[in-house]
């Protein structure tokens, strides 16, 4: 395993990391799960991701279970707040109540007493911005949370945040988390400039665009069983990306994997690491060899005759617009 900072953070994090979501305490049953965690760890992944409104806060148990007895010094746990948890009003968003109960409620699951890394979900614009950030600030003050991040904020959120905090004197973000992989690059006009000049680290999801680039979804056919595309939840998260045209150049990408003695996994996790401000890529598993396989792409380099082979295969089925991370108008 290779090793970066998060943003300008002296936290170091695995280069690749390990998400719960879709999986733990919903596709996959205790026991795989519990594998895969072991895999994860095995391979020297450091770093685990989570957040509370996964499998309605049953992911978060699962992975505490999983993790019960590893060192907590040689881990770097992450979740997130925002999302439903309850019924409530104040269950979901990111107010100065539902923070606060929030935090307790996933150190709990988590079985630890503090979170490195604690990420807004999105976006709340039923709240000042003022009162979440210095709920954040109060968390890492209290030290039940080292570090502060988001994740799916646009550029004009980010930098908005980083003014206030700077202004106030607040802990500054050090990360934010989107989605990022060959096939979705929306990223890369907007919010990777201004997080490489604010020390942001992006730690990417869905790197794999869910199992689409793994090559195993053939344009025309039926899902392959017990892939994510067949899970009631994950089957509705997937399907945008089953269009028959990105299955089709997707399938064109394995003569560049093979000749690079990489699977398409591999390669794909390795492309979005090439992005020097990605600080991990978050890889999920239904399987423990998916973790194993995955994980080869640490320290991979590819070259720049490489990444032309990969645009001009994938040509106009790369989604890039700034205006896609969008964060609900009101809170769900
Ligand atoms: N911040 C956010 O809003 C947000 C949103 C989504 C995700 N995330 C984070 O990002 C993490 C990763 O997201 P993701 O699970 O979508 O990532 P991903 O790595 O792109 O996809 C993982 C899925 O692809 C399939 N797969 C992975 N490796 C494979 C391999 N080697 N061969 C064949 N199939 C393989 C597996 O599904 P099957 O075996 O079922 O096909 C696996 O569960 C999440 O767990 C979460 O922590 C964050």
């Amino acid at each position: 395993m290779e090793f970066r900072h998060l943003g300008r953070s002296g936290l170091k994090v695995s280069e690749i990391s390990y998400g719960n979501w879709i999986t733990h305490g919903s596709q996959v049953e205790e026991e795989a799960a519990r594998q895969c965690v072991q895999a994860a760890l095995d391979e020297g992944i450091t770093t685990f991701d989570t957040a509370d409104v996964y499998a309605g806060t049953k992911a978060e148990e699962v992975l505490g279970r999983a993790l019960k007895g590893v060192r907590r010094e040689s881990l770097e746990i992450f979740t997130k707040v925002y999302w439903p948890t309850g019924p409530g009003q104040n269950d979901r968003g990111l107010s100065r109540k539902h923070v606060t109960e929030a935090i307790h409620g996933s150190l709990r699951r988590l079985q630890t007493d503090y979170v490195d890394l604690y990420q807004a979900h999105r976006f709340d614009f039923e709240t000042p911005l003022e009162e979440t950030l210095k709920t954040f600030d109060d968390l890492v003050r209290q030290g039940k949370v080292l570090y502060v991040g988001v994740s799916e904020w646009s550029a004009d959120q980010i930098s908005q945040a980083l003014k206030i905090a700077d202004e106030m004197g607040f802990d500054r973000i050090v990360s934010n988390q989107p989605q990022y992989s060959m096939l979705w690059r929306v990223i890369e006009s907007e919010i990777v400039p201004l997080s490489e000049r604010e020390g942001v680290g992006q730690i990417v999801w869905s790197p794999i665009a869910q199992g689409v680039l793994t090559g195993k979804y053939l344009p025309g056919q039926p899902a392959p069983a017990g892939s994510r595309a067949t899970d009631p939840t994950g089957g509705n998260f997937i399907s945008r990306m089953l269009a028959d045209d990105v299955l089709s150049r997707v399938q064109e990408l394995k003569p560049i994997a093979a000749d690079l003695g990489l699977s398409m996994a591999q390669l794909a996790v390795a492309w979005v690491l090439q992005n020097p401000n990605v600080s991990s890529a978050i890889v999920g598993a239904s399987r423990p060899e998916q973790v194993r396989d995955n994980v080869k792409a640490a320290g991979v380099k590819l070259d720049d005759d490489v990444l032309k082979r990969i645009d001009d295969v994938l040509g106009p089925v790369v989604e890039r617009d700034p205006g896609k991370t969008v964060s609900p108008p009101r809170r769900p």
